[in-house]
């Protein structure tokens, strides 16, 4: 039986939504002037756990003024993943700082810990560990090493809101952390949308000048700064679909493990690991990303039977010439980008849909 198209993600927005849009065209306030911006930070920073939360325009610009607010800049350098979204590493340039780039874990696509301080020199400032698909790395580790050679940890949380790791939430954790809103994240708002969580006031007082231009009032400038404010508009959106979160990610852990059972047998790919598989971490699961042989045919068969799949990152950031980064040797990034395949995940999937992604799967593996 064929199903009507499957998509990878699916950014629902209920009635709710759009008449809380109207209710800020109504009034006039839609930008960063209007009350939810500041509505939607106490809300998150409640949700987060951290003493301060200040909202952004998108998940890159988090990371930038996260960089400058702590004073990376030129001669300094930052470790990074490279099998991920070019955001992280294209932020630690802005500042005139260096990406240096480790190798990852094959089983949660994160930073190898094991390899992490071979890369530390007497220039590395920070490390910003990135929670690649809804998993928190071993925050423990990453925070004692960075003790140890005191480094700076911002927390790539773009991928993990919601996350926790012995307790502690997705971006309480480092001195900063960062979220994109973008909408298929799993908190997504109507364009873009980010923000920084600090428990340090003097890093969120700098950040709140950095994201409007250095003004302390309309009247007073007190530092060069960017425009990196969010809108009302997207404030208001985030604002109320907060409220729903905690469901979500109940479902999308639930959908995870339909996953995992059903693809168990199949002896061609390798599974991300099981919504519970240890009491240290709680994964959200904003991908669910598998390692596959026959990764392309894979794709072009699942696309054929109206489910889209993605290959998010077919080419890790350290072979794309333009970075001129081409220097770096990741073997187990370079490998996993051969192999990992994004399966479609969003709350509202129906588990009919998912047993007939796995059946396809089955299928394609048998023949
Ligand atoms: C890990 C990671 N970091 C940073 C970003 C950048 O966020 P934005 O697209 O909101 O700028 C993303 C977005 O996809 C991401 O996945």
């Amino acid at each position: 039986m064929k199903h009507s198209f499957i998509p990878l993600a699916k950014p629902e927005f209920s009635n709710i939504e759009k008449k809380l849009v109207n209710d800020c065209l109504n009034t006039g306030w839609i930008s960063s002037i209007g009350k939810y911006v500041q509505e939607f930070a106490d809300n998150l920073a409640q949700f987060s756990n951290v003493k301060y939360v200040l909202p952004v325009s998108n998940g890159t610009a988090a990371l930038h003024l996260a960089l400058i607010a702590l004073d990376i800049g030129p001669g300094d350098e930052v470790i990074v993943p490279a099998l991920t979204f070019v955001a992280s590493a294209n932020t630690v340039t802005y500042v005139g700082a260096k990406p240096v780039f480790v190798d990852i874990e094959p089983d949660t696509f994160n930073l190898d810990l094991t390899k992490l301080e071979s890369v530390i020199t007497k220039k590395t400032k920070a490390i910003i560990p990135i929670y690649l698909n809804g998993r928190i790395c071993n925050m423990k580790k990453i925070m004692d090493i960075a003790q140890k050679h005191n480094l700076i940890v911002i927390e790539d949380s773009a991928q993990a809101l919601g996350a926790e790791f012995k307790g502690k939430k997705a971006g309480s954790i480092g001195l900063t952390g960062c979220f994109s809103f973008y909408p298929a994240k799993i908190l997504g708002c109507f364009g873009d949308g980010g923000a920084i969580t600090t428990n340090n006031l003097e890093i969120a007082e700098k950040v709140r000048l950095l994201r409007d231009h250095g003004q302390k009032t309309k009247t007073e400038i007190v530092c060069y700064g960017w425009n990196s404010r969010l809108d009302n508009f997207q404030a208001a959106v985030l604002n109320i679909r907060l409220k729903y979160l905690s469901k979500w990610i109940k479902r999308r852990r639930e959908i995870a493990e339909i996953y995992n059972k059903g693809l168990s047998d199949i002896k061609e790919i390798i599974l991300p690991l099981v919504p519970d598989s240890d009491k240290k971490h709680f994964d959200v699961y904003q991908n669910y990303v598998l390692r596959a042989e026959k990764r392309d045919k894979l794709f072009n068969f699942l696309k054929e039977k109206g489910i889209e799949a993605l290959i998010k990152d077919p080419i890790p950031n350290h072979w794309h010439k333009g970075l001129n980064l081409y220097h770096f040797k990741l073997p187990l990034t370079e490998q996993m980008a051969k192999e990992v395949i994004s399966l479609p995940m969003y709350p509202e999937l129906t588990d009919d849909q998912i047993e007939y992604i796995i059946s396809c799967i089955t299928g394609f593996y048998k023949n």
